[in-house]
């Protein structure tokens, strides 16, 4: 859908482009700290996430098809990170849940991995049924908490979806996929967005429905509204103009095509967004959320606001890119079918390893009654509230870890977050404030080296839901 009406009013009022040069310079000097920041929190902590994980992917991805020197390993360990995501959610999404967020978390992997051209598979189908199993009873989907502006808004959540499903909904699930892709058309027809986050994702859901091109150019024109005299977009109406808001509506009224990158409003908005970087190449937004999870530094300028700052980097870039332009590159993946075959060895679920009695043995004897009296009091299914959602009492509880992700990595003791707990290396230290034994210690490094061994039956331990 073409914004034909709109585009010539807004178009008559030219202004002098940004240089190429200068768009260049400033998107050389945000790559490195994404792609440095990005790295740094797959070592950190093993999960999937939007900010560090899929946000700056989507960027890099799109930098390297514009000629861009970038880490082609790290967007491979950042694909399969993404994709293994997926792979471990598989037996929660029975279940109705995922790790991070029900359909935000897979939602947002889905969108990563199709603009890197992953082809649908049976493991992005599953992610689609899991789409359609969730808020079955509303005719939209909803976030799985409030954690503004990148979590907590409807329409972000239920473009997610719609995406997703677009893209990798399988054949035998077409009838489900279409009557709730017509609900959520007149759901989309009839809500009204609120703010920024609201408007970007309504703009682009109404793109990708088609369902009704009067809407879509109103909702593209009060986007355009709320462009500030200085260029740029403010989250709120009371609030001021951030790269968070710029970057992401900027993208979205490019990528729907409401905005060509000539057009004076889109020009405005890249000159607002060179204004504001910082000399450290990044874009620096104020969190208005509180924590969820423990946090962690994660290279990224800007302490405690770094979480939403990398988001607003990446989406800041994502926006300074539309005007840089594109080789005639085919996407990553489908360029490279080696790295494909590497983001599927790497995702896929370890082989069971064969242990030999002996290192049962060393499990029984040595980790075993250590986790039973210090650990299970808040971390398996007897405890009278479970810390961190993690249970340690089963090898899948481990594997699966709580809220950071994995708790170990088989024959890594320090990346394994459960061993960095015992040393307290950058976390908290477990059990909280008593230290074990040196020896003790010594045992687990021992234990996980060898790959984990435990011969533990499955227990009665069920996933509690994400908080
Ligand atoms: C669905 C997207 C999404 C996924 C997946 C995700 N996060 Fe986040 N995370 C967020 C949002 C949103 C924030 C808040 C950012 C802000 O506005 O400050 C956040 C913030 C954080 C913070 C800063 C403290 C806080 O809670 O605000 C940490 C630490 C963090 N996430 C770790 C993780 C870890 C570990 C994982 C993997 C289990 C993960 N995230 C997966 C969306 C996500
Ligand atoms: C008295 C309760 C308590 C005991 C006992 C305890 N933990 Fe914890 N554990 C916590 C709390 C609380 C957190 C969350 C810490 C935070 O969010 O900063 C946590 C978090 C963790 C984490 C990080 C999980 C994640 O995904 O964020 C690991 C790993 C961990 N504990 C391992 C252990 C191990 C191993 C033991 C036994 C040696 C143990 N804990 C004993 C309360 C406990």
């Amino acid at each position: 859908m073409v914004l034909a009406s709109l585009a010539p009013a807004i178009r008559a009022a030219q202004i002098v482009p940004v240089p190429l040069a200068e768009l260049r310079a400033s998107v050389a000097k945000a790559l490195p700290l994404l792609e440095r920041s990005s790295a740094f929190a797959l070592q950190e902590r093993a999960c999937f996430t939007c900010h560090h994980g899929a946000h700056p992917s989507l960027v890099l991805n799109d930098a390297w098809a514009r000629g861009f020197a970038i880490s082609t390993n790290n967007l491979e360990d950042q694909l399969a990170r993404a994709y293994q995501g997926l792979i471990e959610d598989r037996p929660r999404f029975k279940e109705g849940w995922s790790i991070a967020g029900t359909a935000d978390g897979p939602g947002t992997a889905l969108w990563m991995l199709e603009v890197a051209g992953w082809k649908p598979d049976t493991t992005t189908a599953a992610a689609a049924e899991f789409f359609l199993d969730q808020n079955k009873n509303l005719d939209h989907w909803v976030p799985p908490m409030r954690r503004p502006p990148t979590v907590g808004s409807e329409f972000t959540t239920t473009y997610l979806v719609l995406r997703g499903l677009r893209h990798h909904s399988p054949p035998s699930l077409a009838p489900r996929t279409g009557s709730r892709t017509i609900a959520a058309g007149q759901w989309l027809l009839a809500a009204p967005a609120r703010n920024t986050e609201d408007s970007v994702y309504r703009l682009r859901a109404l793109h990708l429905l088609d369902v009704d091109e009067a809407a879509f150019k109103k909702e593209a024109a009060e986007l355009l509204a709320v462009q500030a005299a200085d260029g740029g977009w403010p989250q709120k109406l009371d609030t001021a103009s951030d790269a968070y808001a710029t970057g992401t509506a900027l993208a979205a009224l490019h990528d729907t095509g409401a905005l060509t990158v000539k057009d004076a409003a889109f020009q405005r908005g890249l000159r607002y967004l060179l204004t504001v970087q910082g000399t450290d190449g990044s874009w620096h937004v104020r969190k208005r959320t509180h924590d969820v999870q423990p946090f962690f530094d994660s290279s990224f300028p800007h302490g405690v606001d770094q979480f939403i700052s990398i988001s607003a980097t990446s989406w800041a870039t994502y926006a300074l890119l539309r005007a840089v332009p594109k080789t005639e590159r085919k996407p990553y993946l489908v360029t490279h079918p080696q790295a494909v075959a590497r983001v599927l060895a790497s995702a896929l679920p370890n082989k069971e390893q064969h242990f030999t009695e002996e290192q049962f043995a060393f499990f029984r004897q040595k980790i075993e009654p250590v986790l039973t009296t210090r650990c299970y009091e808040c971390h398996s299914a007897q405890a009278k509230k479970l810390k961190a959602n993690l249970y340690l009492d089963t090898r899948a509880g481990i594997l699966t870890g709580g809220d950071s992700g994995p708790a170990l990595r088989p024959s890594d003791s320090d990346r394994s977050l459960l061993f960095r707990s015992l040393t307290s290396d950058r976390l908290e230290l477990m059990p909280p404030k008593h230290k074990l034994p040196d020896t003790v210690i010594a045992d687990f490094r021992k234990w996980i080296d060898m790959g984990a061994p435990d011969p533990r039956i499955e227990g009665t331990a069920k996933p509690a839901a994400y908080k």
